[in-house]
């Protein structure tokens, strides 16, 4: 499991919504969006339960996507993943050269869960995600945290890309495509979760269908694309 302690348990539910229990469920639906994400998640939540449920879920994540992940020495970039529970687990199993992530440091007011047309919608703190990283075993000298509002992106090549539940789920994978072009080889798999899984036949030479999911916020594939056409 993962320790977390009241404020990374916070992020995580925020994050992961599906790992509340059912009667906080309720309770977000009595009071609303606003009363949940700045009062009830703040002071409700059982943090070990949470820990455990996070594990598990990333677990499944890691197994689901290993096949397609496991050589050795890569150099790893995670858009939008949240407190980087996946990425410690795959830190554990798979020898890693470096990890990078790109995420935003703050928390939106009222959560939504939908398509973020204004790219605005944001559930973290990169302090409190370095040190869970690194409390839970990653070796801080191949961890880089970027903001995506006010730092300068990586420009290095990235072997893997990964983006669950957020590029092209969340946000428009336009923000990043000139990017992704820049930072990535003809041999670079980017895995991300979409809703318009058409589309992308026409950006990259190879898209591959990992997973498909009909229940959560929307409708959506898993895919592992690689080479970008143009
Ligand atoms: C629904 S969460 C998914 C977290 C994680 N990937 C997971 O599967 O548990 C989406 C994440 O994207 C982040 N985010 C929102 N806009 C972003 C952007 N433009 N670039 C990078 N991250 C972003 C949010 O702060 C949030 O942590």
């Amino acid at each position: 499991m993962f320790y977390l302690n009241r404020k990374e348990a916070r992020l995580v539910v925020l994050q992961r919504i599906e790992l509340i229990s059912n009667f906080i469920k309720k309770i977000r639906k009595l009071f609303g969006r606003y009363i949940f994400s700045n009062f009830i998640s703040k002071y409700f939540l059982d943090t070990k339960v949470i820990g455990q449920a996070y594990y598990n879920d990333m677990n499944e994540e890691f197994k689901e996507i290993e096949k397609y992940i496991n050589s050795k020495n890569q150099n790893f970039l995670s858009i939008g993943s949240g407190l980087g529970g996946l990425e410690l687990i795959i830190d554990k199993k798979i020898d890693v050269s470096s990890f990078s992530f790109i995420e935003k440091n703050y928390v939106s007011k009222k959560v939504k869960y939908g398509w973020d047309i204004s790219n605005k919608e944001a559930y973290n703190d990169l302090n409190i995600q370095k040190k869970f990283l690194i409390k839970n075993g990653m070796d801080s000298s191949k961890l880089n945290i970027f903001d995506y509002d006010k730092d300068k992106l990586p420009s290095n090549k990235f072997d893997i890309i990964i983006s669950l539940y957020s590029l092209d789920y969340h946000y428009d994978f336009n923000i990043y495509s000139k990017y992704l072009k820049k930072i990535s080889h003809n041999k670079t798999k980017i895995i991300f979760d979409t809703i318009r899984f058409n589309y992308f036949q026409n950006v990259f030479d190879k898209v591959v269908v990992m997973s498909e999911r009909t229940k959560n916020i929307h409708s959506s594939k898993r895919i592992i694309c690689s080479k970008f056409l143009d």
